[in-house]
């Protein structure tokens, strides 16, 4: 008879901790030379585009302020979904997984605003409670909708990324390399909300336009205000 090594039973992977570090000790992402020089075009930032009558300064203090109050949108979203969802989502580890991204991103965003010192929007306390309060929101409407949220928030905040990166030249190819890779990791997250069942939501279009419609309300606001 041969011999069989008994099969251990099936294991669920741990648990990743929760990321309970404070803000200020989560990595910001800082691109490579070999990464910033990808994306030279050969123009200055703010050559060729309208941007109103600012100067390059106050384009760039003004980019920091708008991603700064996004990224810390998307962890209030993020933080809203998984207060309501918690660990009996299956979705759970993806949840956690846009969580720290957007974490990765605002602290990133959080020292743009020293480097250029730049203010905070003043409306970083109504973001507080109305990211939360949307990723809440949308997850009492059940895992899919709370996708249909993410696919929303990401769709607009790439085609933000993708104006702001036009904008930008080779004097900022640091900040356009690191608006890059986050547009990309949005995009990850539009992916992974449409992967689980973003669109089977009742009333979808309703939702995901009442959302795009907010968030662009929100960047106008936070690039302003
Ligand atoms: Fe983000
Ligand atoms: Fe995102």
């Amino acid at each position: 008879m041969p011999h069989e090594t008994p099969q251990p039973p099936h294991q669920r992977p741990p648990r990743r901790p929760q990321d309970t570090r404070p803000r200020s000790e989560v990595p910001a992402h800082v691109p490579t030379d070999e990464e910033a020089a990808r994306h030279a075009t050969g123009k200055r930032t703010g050559q060729g585009h309208f941007a109103g009558n600012l100067s390059r300064e106050e384009l760039l203090k003004r980019i920091a302020r708008v991603d700064q109050a996004g990224e810390y949108g998307a962890v209030r979203i993020y933080q809203g979904q998984l207060a309501v969802l918690g660990s009996k989502s299956a979705n759970v580890g993806v949840l956690r997984h846009m969580l720290e991204q957007e974490e990765e991103h605002l602290a990133t965003f959080d020292r743009e605003l020293l480097k250029r010192r730049a203010r905070p929007t003043l409306l970083t306390p109504i973001w507080h409670v109305a990211g939360f309060a949307l990723g809440a929101g949308t997850a009492l409407l059940g895992e899919k909708a709370a996708m249909a949220c993410t696919t929303a928030v990401e769709e607009t905040i790439d085609a933000h990324y993708q104006g702001q990166y036009e904008q930008l030249g080779d004097d900022d190819l640091p900040l356009k390399a690191t608006i890059a890779k986050f547009r990309e990791e949005e995009l990850e997250h539009r992916d992974i909300g449409y992967a689980n069942g973003a669109e089977d939501t009742p009333a979808f279009p309703l939702l995901s336009g009442a959302i795009k419609a907010g968030t662009k309300l929100a960047i106008w606001l936070s690039e302003r205000v």
